[in-house]
């Protein structure tokens, strides 16, 4: 059994990290990126989020892919029409790609995510379970620009998208990673998940759950910018503020001053006033056709989705 492979692409150090933590804090309407959310703690109050009764999506695409994962599997191998690599966006655990790989029968399986520690024990328990497959990590943050050198992924691919991740980008943003994931299938395809704009009072309701889930989750992000910027942030002092803004077809995320405040950390400082806020999130939300259009945009000529049965969220195929 080979070992598994690890390159850490862009060690996004600690030190940029921070310092586009408090360019965020700084800027006239503080924002901060959501991938701030992801620390320990982040990750785990995520996968608290996906279990609420509030959240479906990953129980809606879990659904998509156990009723769908081998037509959509023998669709993918059919289009491509060669050995292809796997190439898993924000992988995480592995465990939505470790469902598909007796299907899709990939050459390679590589895991790309912000945090290679993250990756490490699924990637090698993988390896036990599919000894003959070689799988590489590859630690690296593609939510500026995903590229990867040619010689890890010569193609062509498979890109693998899952989780409507893709919703934590503007259009325009969308448009670029999906023609950037388009260069990397080099020939290739891509599957991808997407949530569907849907009632609007569900919507809220996911991000803003009766238990409080997701205000947990939105401010844990305080706490990871204290340890990350050496700030002085009180999570008592904020509130968490999720809505529906149907123009924009997304949902934001806030966190609100309670009362008049000022945030500290070496260096610098950023006055609140009373409710006033930091944008932590954009969750945007697509229709088919719009999604469709925003694919051939990118480049992609052929797509095609699956849905649930509320049509609340689509798995497309696209080459
Ligand atoms: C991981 C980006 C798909 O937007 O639904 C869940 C993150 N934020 N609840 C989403 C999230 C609040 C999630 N994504």
């Amino acid at each position: 059994m080979p070992p598994v492979q690890f390159h850490a692409l862009d060690t996004l150090s600690v030190v940029e990290l921070a310092a586009q933590a408090r360019a965020g804090l700084l800027r006239e309407a503080a924002t901060v990126s959501p991938k701030f959310f992801y620390d320990a703690l982040g990750s785990r109050l995520f996968e608290a989020i996906t279990e609420l009764d509030e959240y479906g999506l990953m129980r809606a695409e879990a659904t998509i892919f156990s009723s769908f994962g081998a037509v959509m599997a023998g669709e993918a191998r059919a289009r491509i029409g060669r050995p292809f690599d796997l190439v898993d966006l924000g992988a995480g655990d592995c465990a939505k790609a470790a469902r598909l790989l007796a299907l899709l029968q990939p050459a390679r399986y590589l895991a790309l995510d912000i945090s290679i520690e993250h990756m490490r024990p699924a990637l090698q328990r993988m390896q036990h379970e599919h000894p003959g497959l070689p799988m590489v990590g590859i630690g690296t943050d593609f939510s500026d620009r995903l590229q990867l050198p040619r010689t890890l992924c010569p193609g062509p691919a498979l890109v693998f998208y899952p989780g409507s991740s893709i919703g934590n980008f503007d259009p325009q943003a969308a448009q670029r990673l999906l023609a950037q994931a388009r260069e990397l299938a080099a020939g290739g395809a891509l599957l991808i998940g997407v949530d569907l704009v849907k009632d609007k009072a569900q919507l809220q309701a996911a991000y803003d759950d009766a238990l409080g889930v997701t205000a947990a989750f939105n401010l844990n992000l305080l706490r990871h910018l204290n340890r990350l910027i050496g700030s002085d942030f009180d999570p008592r002092q904020w509130r968490h503020h999720a809505r529906y803004d149907e123009g924009a077809g997304r949902i934001e995320m806030h966190l609100l001053a309670r009362a008049a405040l000022v945030v500290r950390w070496p260096g610098g400082e950023r006055r609140f006033a009373a409710g006033e806020g930091i944008h932590t999130e954009n969750s945007y939300k697509w229709t088919l056709p719009d999604f469709a259009e925003l694919l051939r945009g990118a480049g992609w000529r052929r797509a095609q989705s699956w849905c649930d049965a509320a049509e609340g969220f689509a798995v497309v195929l696209a080459s």
